[in-house]
């Protein structure tokens, strides 16, 4: 990734949306997420960490009796997966936290699962935040990150998405980095990539944690 993200900007840009995101990118990201949780263990009391959960817009994808730790850099999204929730009923319980995805308050080996939708492009430091998922998950744990990811080198379209980079960080995302790698880098056991949404842009990208 060589197109710089802000953290405070993204914090203020996503504070921003928050009120509207569901109608917007809400929508537009919803085939991704909606194919995603077919893939995740559907086994109730797990307890699961969602990273970046915005206004909430996975709320109702996950099993009954799901244990849900939502976390977002955003106290205005973190309100709005609260408002959010408080209308659901399928027994499970939903804890939000105003957390930093690169710096995770919780301890190592916590979480049966980790998913982040939309969110690895989005932050500062892509590695670390990796390195944290990594490290709250349990080992064997599953790993479900849905998001673009650049085109391999030689190609034209990871040209273009390396061009239209700075462009795409103002509205709230980079399109230069390759997601699949970095998850690989720092240790993810990456057995599946799945594409989705508008023009196959996002990757559905499941990973484990060695045991
Ligand atoms: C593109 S939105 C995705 C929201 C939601 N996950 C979805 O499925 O649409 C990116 C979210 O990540 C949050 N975010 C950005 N940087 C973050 C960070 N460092 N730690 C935690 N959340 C962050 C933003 O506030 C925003 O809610």
């Amino acid at each position: 990734m060589k197109c710089r993200v802000n953290p405070s900007y993204m914090e203020q840009l996503y504070s921003f949306y928050s009120p509207f995101y569901d109608w917007v990118f809400g929508k537009l990201l919803e085939p991704g997420r909606r194919r995603a949780f077919h893939y995740l263990d559907r086994r109730p009391h797990q307890r699961i960490l969602e990273i970046g959960i915005g206004p909430g817009s996975t709320l109702e994808k996950y099993p009954p009796y799901t244990n849900l730790v939502g976390i977002d850099i955003s106290s205005a999204m973190i309100e709005e997966a609260q408002k959010k929730a408080a209308q659901l009923n399928g027994g499970s319980t939903f804890d939000f936290q105003v957390m930093d995805a690169a710096n995770l308050e919780f301890p190592d080996n916590h979480f049966d699962a980790v998913i982040s939708a939309y969110v690895i492009t989005t932050v500062q430091d892509p590695r670390k935040v990796c390195r944290e998922i990594l490290r709250v998950v349990k080992p064997g744990g599953q790993i479900m990150v849905i998001n673009h990811t650049r085109s391999p080198n030689g190609g034209l379209l990871g040209k273009i998405e390396d061009i239209v980079a700075p462009v795409c960080v103002r509205i709230g995302f980079t399109t230069d980095l390759d997601v699949i790698r970095v998850m690989r880098e720092v240790g993810m056991n990456v057995n599946r990539a799945v594409k989705c949404n508008l023009m196959n842009t996002g990757r559905i990208i499941m990973a484990t944690k060695e045991s």
